[in-house]
């Protein structure tokens, strides 16, 4: 049988799967790379670091498996991260990653001067400090010397398919995060490229996710003893990944993720422009669009607490305690790296609230799962706010293995929820884009049909709903109270 492999570039790993065509994942496995954190709000990571750990990846990856069976691979990647190559496609320096946070005077240039209307024509999209366009501003104005020397702009997924084929190529999904696509007409977009100073023979070329972008470079095939015929497909950004890994593809359905960020995702068959500040209009790795929010810290935030600070290595034991829910008063803003959806605010951190004499360390960690639930529910609410209700949706990402939270975001969101058989929702959805491209399926909707299985479905309680909403009010009003509080600081 067929076998394809999806690979989801993290952001504090690469998570590697191999799936036969039947959708069985036959064996998986991660690496961890290094974030450099080199200033307040900043966030970097050595192109080389994300390839070192694919290539050993598919080495462990492959060991053992029947190799000639391997048809194609596939990604989703981490999005909006800025890689420079220079003209002997070397890196310039390291990627700016879609959670730094210091193009603020460029987004406000961007949004203020060139204007959103501007943008939203241009591009469907308004400037958020994590997307591509203001870091390549940013580094024209910082550093010129290697601005000069770009010759090559990419995605991070990008490098590793030009590392693996010799191609510089990109999806629509991920381009859509660059703030130099055109949405609407998936294209990119010149007037964008004009305002960053950018040709767009620097550009990558464009592809819908489940095209063959090329075949695996002879040296590096034989490198992997993996056939020169493989197949390396377009992939997509993470999120639209994970959406083809949950069969979000129909419209109207929805997807959440908790991983490093966290995001509800939703399809759309048709266009839908001019979110504004509250949601992305992205394409889809389906051929049609999305929309999405999306919070900077979710996962990260209970590791960062859990480990970091109380030095835990078993988080799931750490929750175990916590059985009562929507009584809490401590609250968490999870604004560690700044706000994305819907605040736009990269000078927003964290804090607790509400804590006493008698508040335990259990109420501070359910703090913090509550506080990533309600900055979702912030998303979901612009959603809302734009006609669009999600009756249902699916969770996928390290947070939905906890059970605990699954059932603290089905009450905070008065949503059913449901987990799937393969939680790898990136990887998975990867697999699948490679065996579209590859012939398997005639498209994402019929492997999605075929291969994602559901696999639990937390239902909200009534009670505990209720109290969640009047929870999530008063959760609302912390962030403006403290708006001005952040930017001064
Ligand atoms: C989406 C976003 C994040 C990253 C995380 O806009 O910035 O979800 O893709 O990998």
């Amino acid at each position: 049988m067929a076998y394809y492999i999806g690979i989801d570039l993290g952001t504090s790993s690469v998570k590697l799967i191999i799936m036969s065509a039947d959708g069985t994942i036959v064996k998986s496995t991660s690496k961890e790379y290094p974030i450099y954190f080199p200033g307040e709000g900043m966030s970097e990571q050595n192109p080389d670091d994300w390839y070192n750990a694919v290539i050993s990846g598919i080495g462990e990856l492959t060991d053992g498996i029947d190799k000639k069976e391997i048809k194609g691979i596939s990604f989703g990647g981490q999005m909006h991260g800025l890689v420079m190559l220079d003209k002997y496609d070397r890196v310039i320096r390291p990627a700016i990653l879609w959670n730094d946070g210091r193009t603020q005077k460029q987004c406000d240039h961007l949004n203020g001067t060139v204007g959103m209307d501007k943008l939203t024509e241009y591009t469907a999209n308004i400037a958020f400090p994590g997307f591509t366009a203001p870091k390549i501003l940013w580094l024209k104005e910082n550093e010129p010397e290697n601005f000069a020397r770009i010759n090559k702009i990419m995605l991070p997924k990008d490098y590793i398919t030009y590392k693996l084929t010799g191609v510089h190529s990109t999806d629509m999904s991920d381009a859509s995060g660059t703030l130099l696509f055109d949405v609407k007409n998936r294209c990119w977009s010149s007037e964008m490229l004009e305002i960053c100073g950018i040709d767009e023979r620097v550009m990558p070329a464009l592809h819908e996710s489940s095209s063959v972008t090329g075949t695996l470079a002879p040296h590096i095939a034989d490198k992997l003893c993996l056939g020169r015929d493989t197949r390396i497909i377009a992939g997509a950004g993470d999120n639209a990944a994970a959406a083809i890994g949950t069969g979000t593809v129909k419209d109207g359905s929805c997807n959440i993720s908790l991983g490093t960020s966290g995001t509800i995702f939703i399809s759309c068959d048709s266009f839908f422009g001019g979110s504004g500040s509250a949601l992305h209009s992205f394409a889809h790795a389906n051929g049609r669009y999305h929309l999405m929010g999306c919070i900077l810290s979710a996962a990260s935030c209970n590791k960062w607490w859990q480990e970091d600070i109380l030095g835990k290595t078993d988080l799931a034991a750490a929750q175990k305690n916590i059985k009562a829910l929507g009584d809490n008063s401590v609250f968490f803003l999870p604004y560690l790296m700044g706000e994305r959806s819907p605040h736009n605010d990269p000078f927003a951190r964290s804090a607790f609230i509400g804590m006493s004499m008698s508040t335990t360390a259990d109420n501070m960690l359910q703090a913090v799962m509550e506080g990533v639930a309600f900055a979702i529910r912030d998303c979901m609410e612009a959603a809302n706010a734009m006609g669009i209700e999600v009756k249902r949706s699916s969770i996928c990402g390290g947070g939905a293995k906890s059970p605990l939270w699954c059932r603290i975001m089905a009450n905070v969101l008065n949503i059913p929820l449901c987990t799937l058989e393969n939680e790898e929702g990136p990887a998975f959805g990867a697999a699948m884009l490679a065996a579209v491209g590859c012939g398997e399926f005639k498209d994402t909707s019929e492997a999605a049909e075929k291969l994602v299985k559901e696999r639990l479905t937390y239902y909200p309680d009534k009670e505990t709903a209720e109290k969640y909403n009047n929870g999530y009010l008063r959760f609302k009003k912390l962030y403006p109270t403290l708006k001005d509080w952040f930017r001064a600081n």
